[in-house]
């Protein structure tokens, strides 16, 4: 009798430990949407390793064109620049959103579309959700570099 309530009392204390590691867990998987605890920045310039604004200055072609080069083989598979597609056009992303945001949204795509309001609206429009592409900061400055190029001049790089 001893023994069994012993190796019960055991059990218990196994599964408590279980659940207090998961609930003291902050990162944890799926804890919540957890768009209420969203910073002014993050809700206007979006979740990700950008921060503080970069002030990006004039386009510099040089970028625009490698950024043109990479999102031709990366992200015009799902983008187009003035229609829908599999995501939505990009044409005019620059004009609705910030770079700083941009940014964030290539580099992080999935926390993007599960925490940030605007991207948890784009997911319930698109029912996809955006894959990372491996791209590196330097590349999606330069991949903002030429969408900024596109909107500002209506000339598309890649052609
Ligand atoms: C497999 C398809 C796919 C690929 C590849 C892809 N995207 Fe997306 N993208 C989407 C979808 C779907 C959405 C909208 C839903 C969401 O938020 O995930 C989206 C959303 C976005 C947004 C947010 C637009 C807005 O209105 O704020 C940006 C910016 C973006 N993508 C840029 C890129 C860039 C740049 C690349 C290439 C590095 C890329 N995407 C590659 C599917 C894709």
């Amino acid at each position: 009798m001893y023994r069994i309530v012993f190796l019960l009392l055991l059990v218990f204390l196994w599964t408590g430990c279980g659940n207090g590691d998961e609930t003291a867990d902050p990162n944890g998987a799926g804890a919540t949407d957890g768009s209420a605890d969203l910073t002014d920045f993050e809700l206007e310039h979006g979740i990700g390793p950008v921060t503080e604004r970069l002030n990006l200055g004039e386009v510099d072609l040089e970028k625009a064109q490698r950024g043109a080069d990479f999102y031709d083989s990366r992200c015009a598979s799902c983008h187009r620049m003035e229609n829908r597609f599999v995501g939505p056009p990009l044409g005019n992303a620059t004009e609705n959103r910030s770079h700083e945001f941009l940014i964030n949204f290539i580099l992080n795509p999935e926390e993007m579309t599960n925490r940030h309001p605007v991207g948890q609206a784009l997911l319930q429009d698109y029912l996809t959700i955006m894959p990372y592409q491996n791209v590196t900061k330097e590349q999606a400055v330069e991949i903002v570099d030429f969408l900024r190029y596109y909107a500002d001049t209506g000339e598309d790089l890649r052609n």
